[in-house]
């Protein structure tokens, strides 16, 4: 894990007390809200369509066993709003009315408090924090180095990576020190303090793309040209929201010490030439995909300054890399492991009846390590009757707990919205599994239709067109038997609650967006969309099939595609061609036709008919 330096911790600190001077002064009247707004968006407090929402950055997605602990606290004793504030949010709710199914149920967002939420960025959030208690937030959150600095605004965010940095089978070189380069580079930055809008870094040192880079308003890949030395292949210009644009290849390879001098040169063409004059055209992938050549012309042309006149100031030396690389120690694994160094792998468990279940949890939820005694561990965070990546207290302990005993006190944050267990022993996964499986942790889902990405649409967010949340929790309820879950295989179902895009629709397989009619919940359902990794394919957009939906259709959608999917797939390689493939060979029209077949109950949904408040 990266070793916070007395440097990194003063700073954290200092932030915190500064912030704190700042609500106060605002509770005393003494600062505007205008002049507050800017200073707590800095520090991740947005306020949401009930309540604050507090965004907390979680570098490369590594997290202690110790900082858990810490979010596990904040979620139980501060993500709780007055009793008067809630009531208000749950009639709100009921307002809105829930989803019927066929089972003569119906869903409904179940308002909780007293959780945090995993973004798909190394991200987590917060719904119902109290601003007057923030400031206590931010000192128990640098208690352990944490913080939600650069987290809001139009700033370099949070820089992203691989889970599997430094671990990964497939990797060229470790791209957590860069993206710390980076991120010490990027944090405060005068000239990117103010960009024309937010920027987006994320960085994968693997052959597989785990991290969505094509999505990115920069993407990085480590890589080795022909003579065998590192650079970079560098994308720009991706993005989702309403214009969803794949990044395009600036460089096929610079040289690694180079990477902050280029990106320096990027930032500086965006800085000077993106569209301040318009909030939906002012993200990079406008500015790249109106002037093409000519943008990559003008980083060029930065870049040279920057080399000639500038003198190359951010060349980056071998013993900086050093320096950095040194801080991202591994676990003491001669110790840690002392007992089973050498032990092969755990014997599946004794009881015949759980040898399907335990064999399923190896096969979705195992990886490789590059340490062939060791394992990557996902824990799912994808279950009934919780939302996508939500995690209560108790959860975040009983994680701890798990990386704590089974992981050398380290988990680590996915872009699938679930937590890694990086360094598991072989010998230890049976009773990792049995434990995992107490805590609620090991539903072999991970990859498959139910580990999908929704973000907190309506039931939170005040930019929302419609809810995400019921709609994951309809399509889960409907998909509980693992044993269709499986033969289905794998499949990415992503869900946003607007056109803003923060449950990456376009790049699902299958992607589900919300969109308003007359101040009404209905639904898009794209098809084809990918993120780049192994099992999706090249990154691509999804194409959106027929007319919108009503929410008591959409769960019927889905089966309807599925289904098609299931008699129309080909066996490939003694498998089954996975969703995405047939979809690829296929081609939309059987798909569309079966969707565009469902057509039932849209003027009798409650949901359809409801006002968006
Ligand atoms: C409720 C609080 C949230 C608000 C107000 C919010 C706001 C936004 C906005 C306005 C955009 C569009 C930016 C643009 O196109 O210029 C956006 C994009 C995005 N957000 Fe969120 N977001 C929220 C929560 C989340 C969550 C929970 C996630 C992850 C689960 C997330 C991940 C993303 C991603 C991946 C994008 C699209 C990528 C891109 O920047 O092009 N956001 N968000
Ligand atoms: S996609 Fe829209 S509804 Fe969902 S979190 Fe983003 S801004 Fe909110």
């Amino acid at each position: 894990m990266y070793q916070y330096t007395e440097f990194d911790r003063q700073f954290v600190k200092a932030r915190a007390n500064q912030y704190r001077d700042q609500l106060s002064r605002w509770q005393a009247g003494l600062l505007p809200e205008d002049e507050f707004r800017p200073l707590r968006l800095q520090n991740g407090w947005y306020v949401q369509r009930y309540a604050p929402m507090l965004r907390v950055a979680v570098p490369y997605g590594e997290l202690s066993s110790t900082q858990l602990r810490a979010l596990s606290t904040i979620a139980s004793q501060y993500d709780q709003p007055d009793t008067a504030l809630f009531k208000r949010a749950q009639a709100a709710q009921d307002e809105l009315g829930d989803i019927p199914l066929d089972d003569g149920k119906s869903v409904k967002t179940n308002l909780t408090k007293g959780y945090a939420h995993f973004t798909t960025r190394h991200n987590v959030q917060y719904n119902w924090i109290p601003l007057d208690k923030s400031a206590d937030v931010m000192d128990l959150l640098a208690s352990v180095n944490m913080h939600g600095i650069q987290t809001s605004g139009n700033c370099i965010r949070n820089i992203t990576s691989d889970e599997r940095a430094g671990i990964a089978v497939d990797e060229i070189a470790d791209p957590r020190p860069f993206a710390e380069i980076m991120r010490q580079w990027s944090t405060l930055h005068p000239e990117f303090a103010f960009l024309p809008r937010k920027f987006k870094v994320a960085i994968t040192g693997a052959t597989e793309d785990r991290a969505a880079t094509a999505w990115h308003d920069v993407g990085l890949h480590l890589v080795k040209n022909a003579s065998g030395e590192l650079g970079f292949k560098v994308l720009v210009g991706g993005g989702m929201g309403r214009t969803p644009i794949l990044g395009m290849e600036i460089r096929s390879f610079l040289p690694w010490n180079q990477i902050l001098n280029y990106l320096e040169a990027i930032v500086r063409a965006y800085n000077r030439f993106g569209r301040r004059d318009n909030i939906y055209k002012a993200r990079i992938k406008i500015l790249v995909k109106a002037e093409g050549q000519q943008f990559v012309d003008q980083v060029e042309a930065e870049y040279q300054d920057i080399l000639q006149i500038d003198g190359a100031p951010h060349t980056i030396t071998p013993a900086e890399l050093a320096r950095v690389s040194a801080s991202f120690v591994e676990p003491d694994l001669t110790s840690l492991h002392a007992s089973l160094k050498g032990a092969p792998p755990a014997a599946a468990p004794v009881a015949a009846a759980d040898n399907t279940e335990y064999s399923r949890w190896l096969k979705q939820n195992v990886a490789p390590h590059k340490n062939p005694e060791l394992r990557i561990v996902t824990l799912s965070f994808k279950r009934l009757g919780q939302a996508p990546g939500d995690a209560t207290a108790d959860q975040l302990k009983l994680a701890a707990d798990l990386a704590d005993q089974f992981s050398a006190g380290e988990a680590r944050v996915t872009h699938d919205q679930n937590l890694v267990l990086p360094w598991v022993h072989q010998a230890q996964l049976t009773a990792l599994w049995e434990a995992a499986r107490k805590a609620g942790f090991a539903r072999a889902n991970i990859r498959l239709l139910t580990d999908m990405i929704a973000c907190p649409g309506g039931d939170f967010c005040s930019l929302a067109n419609a809810r995400s949340l019921p709609l994951a929790e309809a399509i889960t309820r409907r998909y509980q038997d693992l044993d269709e879950l499986h033969d289905l295989g794998e499949i990415d179902l992503h869900i946003s609650g607007c056109i803003n895009s923060c449950g990456h629709h376009h790049s699902g397989h299958i992607g589900i967006l919300g969109v308003d009619k007359d101040g009404k919940e209905w639904y898009q359902i794209t098809l084809g969309g990918s993120d780049g990794s192994l099992l999706s394919g090249a990154p691509a957009t999804g194409k959106v099939v027929g007319p919108s939906f009503s929410a008591a259709e959409v769960p019927h959608v889905i089966e309807a595609v599925l289904e098609t999917y299931r008699e129309l797939r080909l066996p490939a390689d003694g498998r089954q061609e996975t969703f995405i493939s047939a979809l690829r060979r296929l081609g939309a029209d059987p798909f569309k036709a079966a969707a565009n077949g469902v057509r039932f109950a849209a003027a009798a949904s409650p949901i359809a008919e409801a006002q968006v408040a």
